[in-house]
């Protein structure tokens, strides 16, 4: 097995050569894709900081291999219209970006603290000790990869942020994107601020009711927040409906893992700063790797964004974690993976950025080759975790990220002694703040 420095926006799409690309004379937001070609050239120059560079393994890993159609064995693809196909080749051009380093670290504050949690870490070690915990007085140590602590405060704009530079570098004057939590809305919101893209956010009439602090925060930073009636399904729809009617002159910027390739692959390329960082400070804090990785998912940014860097370590376990709602017996869940059937359209979790009916195709292919496990924690196990890390660290999680912390509970009684847990702590819970007070919590 050789171990190789690559390019991580070279990494995995393939590059379309400009001479060999049918359709470069078409125009896209305005501009033509032969004077985007000329200028994606010269962003993607090596000399550039671009994302950075990793090492990954060269060996026949399956899961660090994906082919130009953006297939994860069965999942994955570009099942679109004619008319978007010139539009996704562009974007597969357009991946490569410079400024990206550089305001990853000065505008969204990476990278982001792997934060000890000791007094979380000392709950389940006394747990373990008063419940006789089979005779064991110790228990993992864990570690929260600190997301939460982001500009916007959610994992959603690292992804946000690097495709408004790839909306402003097609010339692109617009974007829409869909957003169920409202973090992913506020994140593109904030980014088309920065560079200065006028922004239309589509969200459901019900998460606009549960998420508003989310809504008003949208508005000051000056985006238009269209409601439609339904959840994040409908205002996805919509936004893509809009995006299709405007290819001249908006991007769609889409907020997780899912859609046609190449946007599963981009957004898990720019979330995957986070396992980077991730492997880089554990490195730096115990001189080793984490032994298990947590994440809650919804459709499965965070948790491949987590993830990604260390599928090719095979003694590193990967553990997502679903909504299961209101239980997995009342079909008010959202755990597509856990137990749903492909296809599952029920979505339900009072985290309302795991209330989605569908997952990213590499995800998918993480469960299907056992690569991954998945797990659910309930709407009511999600609440009590919430109320734990608040009051033993201070810290406010989102209730999408509490369903991981939720699973801890069940996870740290197998683990041994020692064991380096590290979770994606997504989000802050500021914005779940009047679904926790209509239940008399907060
Ligand atoms: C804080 C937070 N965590 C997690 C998620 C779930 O999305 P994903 O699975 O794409 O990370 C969301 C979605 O809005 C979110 O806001």
């Amino acid at each position: 097995m050789s171990l190789t420095n690559i390019q991580v926006q070279g990494q995995p799409v393939p590059r379309v050569s400009a001479r060999n690309h049918s359709m470069r004379n078409s125009v896209v937001c305005g501009v033509s894709i032969k004077r985007h070609h000329r200028v994606s050239n010269v962003l993607s120059r090596k000399s550039g900081p671009s994302l950075g560079s990793i090492p990954i393994r060269t060996d026949e890993s399956q899961f660090l291999r994906v082919d130009g159609t953006g297939k994860f064995g069965r999942f994955g693809g570009k099942f679109v219209p004619e008319t978007l196909m010139s539009r996704l080749r562009v974007l597969e051009d357009e991946f490569n970006f410079e400024e990206l380093t550089t305001t990853l670290r000065d505008y969204v504050g990476r990278e982001t603290p792997l934060y000890f949690a000791g007094r979380l870490t000392e709950h389940y070690k006394n747990l373990a000790r008063t419940t006789g915990g089979g005779g064991r007085s110790g228990g993992p140590d864990i570690y929260l990869k600190r997301e939460d602590l982001s500009h916007g405060g959610s994992h959603k704009i690292n992804n946000a942020l690097a495709q408004a530079m790839i909306a402003r570098r097609l010339g692109c004057s617009r974007v829409v994107a869909a957003t169920g939590a409202g973090q992913h809305g506020v994140a593109t919101a904030a980014a088309c601020a920065k560079f200065s893209l006028e922004c239309t956010v589509f969200m459901g009439t019900t998460d606009i009711e549960k998420q508003s602090s989310n809504v008003q925060s949208m508005k000051l930073l000056g985006a238009q927040v269209k409601s439609v009636e339904g959840t994040f399904k409908d205002a996805s729809s919509e936004a893509i409906r809009n995006w299709v009617g405007n290819l001249e002159t908006t991007y769609y910027l889409s907020g997780t893992v899912v859609g046609p390739h190449p946007c599963p692959v981009m957004v898990r390329e720019f979330q995957s700063v986070t396992g980077k960082e991730t492997r880089r400070q554990a490195n730096q804090l115990w001189g080793g790797k984490p032994d298990v990785l947590v994440g809650c998912v919804g459709s499965g940014s965070n948790a491949l964004g987590l993830f990604h860097e260390f599928v090719g370590d095979e003694d590193v376990r990967l553990v997502g974690v679903e909504a299961a709602g209101l239980g997995l017996d009342s079909g008010k869940h959202s755990a597509t993976l856990a137990v749903g059937e492909i296809g599952d359209t029920r979505p339900h979790s009072i985290g309302v950025g795991l209330e989605y009916p569908g997952v990213g195709p590499e995800i998918s292919f993480l469960k299907e080759t056992g690569r991954a496990e998945f797990y659910t924690a309930t709407d009511q196990e999600a609440i009590q975790a919430c109320m734990l890390l608040s009051r033993l660290e201070g810290i406010i999680p989102a209730l999408e990220a509490s369903h991981a912390l939720a699973f801890l509970d069940k996870l740290v009684p197998t683990l041994r002694d020692g064991t380096k847990v590290v979770l994606n702590c997504s989000g802050r819970g500021d914005k779940d703040l009047d679904t926790l007070m209509q239940r008399g919590i907060a």
